[in-house]
């Protein structure tokens, strides 16, 4: 699905590949974040998804080859099975890491990034990729050391390139594309 109404008219794009969540394992993350989580702005439901590869501003004539790379991958990808393990923050955000049973996801994320960057899009960060969804946003760490939600396994329900859209009130994310998952 491209929705090119809502992007015409705009020369560049800030532009991400996420894996998203399946709506009941949103919703438990949505109960999770306001039982356990305090001290900073909770991620809104919306906003919640695995990034795969950020790429920062692009021209929006980028958009159709990174969409069809991330389907090539995507459609590639075997069977990813996610279970939180840890939850950690950062010096900015509180984050639910978690285990990728086989290393589906981390073989989905290098392929991706090997596909953008032979593209020209994408310079892979020196750091392994790390499975994980950002549930909380804050100017000063919380320390929170909140018990895991019980998600038990879960797989994400597919693939999509997001346009991120900076506001006054935060960033807004929009779906351009999607892309179903293999496995
Ligand atoms: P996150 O997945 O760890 O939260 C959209 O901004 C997404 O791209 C965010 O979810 C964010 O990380 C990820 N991202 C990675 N690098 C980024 C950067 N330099 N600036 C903004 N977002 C970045």
């Amino acid at each position: 699905m491209t929705t090119a109404g809502s992007v015409s008219g705009r020369e560049r794009l800030r532009l991400f590949c996420a894996l998203r969540l399946p709506d009941e394992i949103g919703g438990a993350v949505v109960g999770w974040q306001r039982a356990h989580l305090r001290d900073g702005r909770i991620v809104p439901p919306e906003h919640l998804h695995l990034t795969l590869a950020f790429l920062g501003s692009r021209p929006l004539g980028d958009v159709a080859s990174i969409a069809r790379e991330l389907r090539a991958a995507a459609a590639s990808a075997g069977r990813i099975c996610f279970e939180p393990v840890r939850y950690r923050e950062t010096r900015s955000v509180g984050m639910l890491v978690l285990d990728d049973e086989d290393g589906a996801s981390g073989a989905l994320a290098r392929d991706l990034h090997e596909r953008l960057r032979r593209l020209g899009v994408y310079e892979p960060e020196k750091r392994p990729w790390l499975p994980h969804i950002t549930v909380l946003r804050f100017k000063r760490a919380p320390r929170l050391a909140p018990p895991l939600p019980d998600l038990g396994r879960f797989s994400p329900s597919d693939a999509a390139l997001y346009h991120s859209v900076l506001r006054s009130t935060g960033a807004q994310y929009e779906a351009l594309e999607t892309a179903a998952l293999g496995g």
